[in-house]
């Protein structure tokens, strides 16, 4: 988005691209929003899109790709083995990266997959500066154990700290003096952090995090799902990085690293997903296991029209004026909530908005899963799907007993320059609303517990009647209104 200034007392984030196709939504009366979250069993994984009017829950596979992305496709060259489209993005890749070798996936945790049964074993250690859900999950698999050393400034709802994503170097320096560097099977930086919040890391810091594994000779991996929004937030928040280019912040990051993998459904606005590493060693450990889970090494279980946008989704990352547009569209949503007083995470940052639902619903306990009540009461309240990003999103320990989680948030994603400014504000008033109401929310418990990543189509009740009287509430406050 432009640096421009406004004349009049509002400003607001302007777009630097125009829609040119657009998709009907459907807002559903209350009743039914009532009737579909229950069919749902209150969990927004469940609803169907039939249902929903904005599609908050992620913005995974859903950014709106660009004309040049669209038109990248119909020059796709489909092939088995050895298509131009492959050598496209694999060009795009080593030019932006600087990184020899590319392994393709069909998407983010097939790597994590290949990055756990090729480097994790039985009593391995992966430090990082926060867990995403399924990297934890296939390090659990392969019988490591995830050591989350985020800086304490990182799990402070409120705050100022524009890299809330860093990692504490000393907890890294105990952690390796206490199980011993041969034990760590690598340190991963997720870029965008996404399960505080979209916070991100700072490249001095992923400096220091890389000092330290020089001096024990560990494995350095990025998770660069979330890359293009902590790119952003590097160029504007990092004093040192001002003057430099995104391309040039991009490639002094993939300096640092071993190996950079990623979710090609975030970076890059398209659908897939791959790993850049510079050992050619690693990479001739790793290749086997892409034909077996993902398909040939020049596709890698992508669509070769996704590969084409993907490379052409690579390089309008490296423009300001492209990846700006989500955490500025993020930064005007997270300040309308502020100023109503709504808790929410700050400083604003990637990926969404959260709110903070240990605040907005103080009254629920954490055995009855606050932030997956709110995102069920939000959903009621406006048709809004958003996603539980709390004690939910655990695992329960081996013993059964419930792991709470450090922060319980519901996160309104906002996928990239799919929404207008107007259905921003409809959120935040719809949030209003549902904060002035809050006391009306009740909790939920299991119905039916999958064992693993529970949250992707567990079942929930409500404990009460508290759905009933939230319809009633807003059929008094609306009437007919949708
Ligand atoms: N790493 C991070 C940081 C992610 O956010 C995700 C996905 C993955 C890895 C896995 O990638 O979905 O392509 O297999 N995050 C999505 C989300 C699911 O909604 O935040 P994937």
């Amino acid at each position: 988005m432009a640096k421009v200034k406004f004349y009049g007392a509002e400003s607001v984030p302007l777009e630097m691209h125009k829609v040119r196709i657009v998709q009907k939504l459907n807002l559903p009366p209350i009743e039914r929003r009532l009737a579909a979250v229950a069919e749902a069993g209150n969990n927004t994984f469940l609803l169907k899109n039939a249902d929903v009017f904005m599609d908050m829950l992620t913005d995974s596979g859903v950014n709106a790709m660009s004309d040049q992305q669209q038109a990248a496709m119909m020059i796709a060259d489909d092939s088995y083995a050895g298509s131009a489209t492959y050598t496209r993005l694999e060009n795009k890749l080593q030019d932006i990266f600087g990184m020899q070798y590319f392994l393709p996936t069909h998407q983010g945790r097939a790597c994590e997959n290949i990055l756990g049964q090729v480097l994790v074993s039985q009593g391995s250690v992966v430090p990082m500066n926060y867990h995403f859900t399924t990297t934890k999950a296939h390090i659990v698999l392969n019988g490591g154990s995830v050591e989350e050393i985020v800086t304490d400034a990182g799990l402070e709802v409120v705050s100022v700290n524009p890299f809330k994503g860093n990692m504490d170097i000393a907890k890294l320096q105990d952690v390796v003096a206490r199980y011993g560097a041969p034990r760590i099977a690598f340190v991963r930086m997720e870029a965008g952090t996404n399960l505080i919040g979209g916070q991100p890391f700072s490249l001095e810091n992923l400096a220091d995090v890389r000092k330290v594994c020089d001096q024990h000779g560990l494995m350095l991996i990025m998770d660069a799902s979330l890359l293009a929004d902590n790119l952003h937030f590097i160029k504007e928040r990092e004093a040192a990085c001002k003057a430099m280019s995104i391309r040039e912040i991009t490639r002094r990051m993939a300096d640092l690293c071993d190996v950079i993998y990623f979710s090609a459904r975030k970076l890059g606005c398209a659908r897939g997903g791959g790993m850049c590493m510079k050992s050619e060693d690693l990479y001739r450990k790793m290749r086997g296991l892409v034909p077996l889970y993902e398909g040939f090494l020049t596709y890698g279980g992508m669509s070769v029209r996704e590969m084409e946008a993907l490379t052409v989704g690579l390089e309008e990352t490296m423009d300001e004026d492209v990846i700006n547009q989500g955490p500025q569209f993020i930064g005007y949503m997270v300040d309308e909530l502020v100023k109503r007083g709504i808790p929410v995470i700050t400083p604003a940052g990637g990926l969404g908005c959260h709110i903070n639902a240990k605040a907005f619903v103080d009254h629920i306990p954490q055995s009855q899963y606050p932030a997956g009540a709110l995102a069920s009461a939000l959903y009621i309240a406006s048709g809004i799907r958003g996603m539980e990003r709390g004690t939910l999103s655990e695992q329960r320990e081996p013993d059964g007993t419930e792991i709470f989680a450090n922060m319980e948030l519901v996160r309104l994603a906002l996928p990239r320059r799919v929404f207008t400014l107007s259905q921003v504000k409809f959120a935040v008033d719809r949030l209003e609303w549902l904060y002035a109401n809050r006391k009306l929310i009740g909790g939920l418990s299991f119905v039916e517990e999958p064992e693993i990543l529970r949250f992707f189509y567990g079942r929930l009740d409500p404990v009460s009647n508290w759905q009933n009287e939230l319809v009633a509430q807003f059929k008094k406050d609306f009437g007919d209104s949708l």
